[in-house]
């Protein structure tokens, strides 16, 4: 692995949170997983986006994963229907056409709370003390690019944004070069990295190193609470799908590695290094541009994760839904 990332000491004070996503199987485990955590994630609210699936149906699974977690009390506000300028793009073959596998979906108690999730965003980046708010990002980035097109002063009040997002070691997910979240909303991605926040972001470049094993699909089965059930049926469905498709010998748990590097930093490795969005159409539409050697010898704007402790992630997944009902 590179040298440990100079950052770390910086991340581990506890954070103010909000969760930006769109459920999916991956994005109930971050969740479940982050809500597992109140100690250390002061979770304020979730904000959901169409992504996986269309936003009602993110909508709703974003609330059960609050129930399933015991926590109706964390508000969730539904945000844009549909990205910036592209057509709109969904992971139904992925995640199921309800968004999530392997679990029976219904509708939740709590209802959605009232008001927009790009209307929450600004009244409450506008409130908050300077560099106060987390921003996990676990879906396509459009809800805060027309957040920081409304009010670009929302800056202000972001301690730093951490995103799911982008590939380049790897290659992509959803073309060759482009991965799912980007090649979404590629305009929506532009205008985030263009925002000057700090930015972290965990590429398939790390997700993809971090993976299921029947071993650790049955430590979370074994338990025995509802949370550990819900988990491992997520991944025995979803698993089995992405290592037949890139021929790995276990699935990636993609969006929950944000809620470990929240949770502990010291478990990943990465480089501040200069990366730009593709949104041009053709083949690169979509692609992170990650100029890993600084060849381009341009500022840095990204800390770009590359690497991780897979059974430290897994050790801390199990660790905290351990604590769940
Ligand atoms: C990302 O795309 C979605 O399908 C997953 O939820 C994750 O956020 C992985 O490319
Ligand atoms: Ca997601």
């Amino acid at each position: 692995m590179p040298p440990p990332n100079p950052a770390d000491t910086a991340h581990t004070a506890p954070h103010t949170l909000i969760i930006d996503t769109d459920p999916g199987a991956d994005d109930v485990i971050a969740l479940l997983f982050a809500m597992a955590a109140p100690e250390r994630l002061d979770i304020r609210a979730l904000t959901t986006v169409a992504g996986n699936v269309p936003l009602a149906k993110t909508s709703r699974n974003a609330r059960l994963a609050c129930e399933w977690a015991g926590r109706p009390d964390i508000p969730v506000y539904a945000g844009a229907q549909r990205p910036l300028k592209r057509t709109p793009i969904y992971a139904a073959n992925i995640h199921g056409r309800e968004g999530l596998t392997g679990v029976d979906v219904y509708e939740p108690a709590a209802p959605l709370a009232e008001g927009g999730a790009v209307e929450y965003l600004v009244r409450t980046l506008r409130a908050a003390p300077e560099k106060s708010v987390t921003l996990a990002m676990l879906g396509p980035q459009t809800n805060l690019a027309l957040a920081l097109e409304q009010a670009p002063d929302i800056v202000r009040g972001l301690r730093e944004l951490v995103l799911m997002a982008g590939a380049h070691f790897n290659g992509g997910n959803i073309t060759p070069v482009a991965e799912f979240n980007v090649f979404a909303d590629p305009h929506a991605a532009e205008a985030v990295l263009a925002s000057g926040v700090p930015i972290t972001m965990l590429p398939l470049d790390v997700t993809h190193k971090i993976l299921t094993s029947d071993e650790r699909i049955a430590r979370l089965r074994k338990l025995g609470n509802r949370a550990g059930a819900i988990v491992a049926d997520i991944l025995d469905a979803y698993a089995p799908q992405e290592m037949k498709h890139y021929d790995m010998p276990g699935g990636p748990v993609h969006d929950a590695t944000v809620t470990a590097y929240l949770l502990q930093p010291s478990l990943f490795r990465g480089r501040r290094i200069h990366v730009e969005i593709d949104s041009r159409e053709g083949m690169g539409f979509g692609q992170t541009v990650a100029d890993w050697h600084g060849s381009l010898r341009r500022p840095a704007n990204v800390n770009w994760i590359i690497d991780g402790d897979a059974q430290g992630f897994f050790d801390l997944l199990t660790e905290h839904i351990a604590r769940l009902p």
